[in-house]
């Protein structure tokens, strides 16, 4: 039985935005899903008035992993640093019209690597 995803989980997996690294970010956030394995690490830039100017995302997940990667980038973008620490998982897939439910587990990564990221940022300008 083919799963259950909505036209824009499809099209942020099949054309993911933002996808790569950032030499030198201002920050950046690698996790793993303890429930499959898989590896996500998100990076950052943030401009002097606390904004993320760029966000990229590279990872080992799957194509759930990568939709929400790709969606959280997107949304994070212009964003100040305070505004994306509280994106969670629930709203990247509400953004993304649902996931199927055995897939949300995936979502976890790319929120979790976003705050990892923030946190780091935070660490290295003592914030
Ligand atoms: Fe590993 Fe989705 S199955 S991130």
């Amino acid at each position: 039985m083919a799963m259950d995803y909505s036209d824009k989980v499809i099209d942020h997996y099949t054309h993911p935005r933002n996808t790569g690294v950032i030499e030198n970010p201002s920050g950046e956030g690698t996790v793993g899903n303890p429930v499959c394995g898989d590896i996500m690490t998100i990076y950052i830039d943030v401009d002097e008035n606390e904004k993320l100017t760029d966000v990229k995302f590279s990872t080992f997940g799957c194509g759930a992993a990568i939709a929400t990667s790709s969606m959280i980038t997107e949304m994070a973008i212009g964003m100040s640093v305070e505004e994306a620490y509280q994106i969670t998982r629930n709203d990247v897939a509400d953004e993304l019209d649902g996931l199927p439910p055995i897939k949300l587990h995936c979502s976890n990564l790319a929120a979790d690597a976003l705050q990892a990221a923030i946190d780091n940022y935070r660490e290295k300008n003592n914030k």
